[in-house]
């Protein structure tokens, strides 16, 4: 690892401004980190929300619902950018396909902003059995696009 800038604190030196290999940012494929670091978070929010709809950790009505309205948010975001010409290789696991059909893949993404938007309204709710209902449905627009676009293993 190149440390670009050197700072000790406490007798520690860290390297300020050097990516080791496991950076979530990769500079040579930056397209590629972008689309994973979005679907990072979809799944690092949904996962959690999903435990507790199981009752794998406790429910909690306030903590779901700033989960959903996350879930929501990150959804917006415009990661189609992140599926450029050229980005179709490298560190991935999105199949080929996508890029041979790209109008269908967005209206996967245009399914999944749909139900996490519908997901948050219905959290706000509290109507546990509604909000399990449409939790099922969200998870299938995951599933229906990952069925079809993402492979299990890296690709390349
Ligand atoms: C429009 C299609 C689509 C939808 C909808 C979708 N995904 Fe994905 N997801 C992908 C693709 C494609 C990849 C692979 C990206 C890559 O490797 O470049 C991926 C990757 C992931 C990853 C791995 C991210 C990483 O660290 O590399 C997770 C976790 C994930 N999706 C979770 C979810 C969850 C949870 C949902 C639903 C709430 C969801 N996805 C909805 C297409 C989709």
């Amino acid at each position: 690892m190149k440390c670009v800038k050197t700072v000790v604190i406490a007798g520690v030196i860290i390297c300020a401004g050097a990516l080791p290999s496991w950076a979530h940012i990769e500079k040579t494929e930056p397209m590629q980190s972008l689309r994973q670091s979005y679907f990072a978070l979809i799944g690092m929010t949904f996962g959690p929300m999903a435990d507790m709809v199981k009752g794998k950790i406790d429910w909690d009505q306030a903590t779901f619902e700033r989960w959903s309205s996350d879930l929501a948010a990150v959804a917006t975001y415009k990661v189609e950018r992140g599926f450029a010409p050229g980005s179709e290789e490298g560190r991935t696991r999105a199949k080929p396909d996508i890029w041979l059909d790209l109008d269908e893949f967005k209206e996967h993404l245009g399914e999944l902003r749909a139900e996490t938007a519908r997901l948050a309204q219905v959290a706000k709710s509290g109507d546990r059995a509604a909000i399990q209902a449409q939790l099922g449905v969200t998870g299938k627009t995951c599933k229906g696009c990952h069925d079809e676009y993402k492979a299990k293993d890296y690709l390349y």
